[in-house]
Formats: C-alpha cells, sequence, structure tokens
C-alpha cells in the first residue's frame, strides 16, 4: 500500500460504493489506518491508497502529544448536513506534499455512513474533526482541496507541487 500522488487518474475520479463488507474491506481499512498514523496523516481516503471506493479513515488524536487514538473508520459517507455558515482554515493533503492553503468550508458537517461491523452511524462534528470529514469525502468524489481554490490559485499550487515532485525525484 502506497499513497498516490496528485493527479493520479485514481485521484479524479469517483468511488464506487463498497457493496459488502467483507474481512478484505476490514484488513483494507486497518492497513489505511496503519499507514496513516504511520506518515502523521489525520485523513486518508481509499482512491489515495488506489482504490477507488468509497472509505476512508479518520483521527484527529494528537498522539504524538500523548493524546489516546480515536480511529474512525466510515463506509459508504453521506454528508446529510452543512452548517451555513463557513470558516477558513490551512489544509494540507498526503497525495499533495508539502501543499498547504487556506481553503474555506462550512464550519460543520453532519455525516451517515455504515462502520466496518456494518452499523449505521451518524457524527456532527466541527473543527479539524468536520473539516477532515469534508476533505476525505471530496476524494471519495474525485475532488482534492485545492479545487476549492481559485483558478489562479490552484494553477500556482499545481506548479508548486510539480517543482516538490521533481525534487524528489532528482534527489
Ligand atoms: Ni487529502
Amino acid at each position: 500500500m502506497n499513497i498516490k500522488i496528485y493527479p493520479a487518474p485514481v485521484l479524479l475520479k469517483k468511488a464506487t460504493p463498497v457493496k459488502e463488507i467483507t474481512d478484505e474491506i476490514r484488513k483494507t481499512l486497518d492497513e489505511m489506518l496503519e499507514l496513516m498514523y504511520e506518515i502523521n496523516g489525520v485523513g486518508l481516503a481509499a482512491p489515495q491508497v488506489g482504490i477507488s471506493k468509497r472509505m476512508l479513515v479518520i483521527d484527529t488524536a494528537r498522539v504524538d502529544e500523548g493524546e489516546t487514538k480515536r480511529p474512525i473508520k466510515m463506509i459508504n459517507p453521506k454528508i446529510t448536513k452543512l452548517s451555513k455558515e463557513e470558516c477558513e482554515c490551512e489544509e494540507g493533503c498526503l497525495s499533495l506534499p508539502e501543499i498547504y492553503r487556506e481553503v474555506k468550508r462550512p464550519c460543520e458537517v453532519t455525516v451517515e455512513y455504515t462502520d466496518e461491523n456494518g452499523k449505521p452511524q451518524k457524527l456532527t462534528a466541527d473543527e479539524l474533526l468536520g473539516r477532515a470529514i469534508q476533505h476525505e469525502i471530496d476524494h471519495l468524489n474525485g475532488v482534492v482541496f485545492i479545487d476549492h481554490l481559485s483558478a489562479l490559485k490552484k494553477k500556482m499550487a499545481v506548479s508548486r507541487l510539480e517543482k516538490i515532485i521533481k525534487k524528489y525525484l532528482e534527489s
């Protein structure tokens, strides 16, 4: 399992729903969480590891500051409510290394999803968790955070990313 870097085609297309929650699906979610912790991510969506399925993992606990892990695994998540009020905050993404930009999003989100045991769940969140949920669900729809920027700002971010990737490949 490795992280796909933008603009990998799997990151640009809509992922398909998970039809059945099998052991294979549960194993994949566990592996995604493990990888996310390893690289200090807050969230990881299946398309980011090359799997075009509607599932994701999130943990906003500051494990490096001694907080206990709070892993959330979402299968077929669906946003059912977004606040009118919007908040602007800096975002980054494991698929866009070293790119950080201010992104405006609704402050609060309500999401309905199925957990890894097949149980329906509903969660309302704001702040970092609310933002992570929206960011990761975007990935399931072929959307990355720089798509929320103006066309010019997105173009600048993409050209910066190209330079960063070139630097990685050369070193
Ligand atoms: Ni991301």
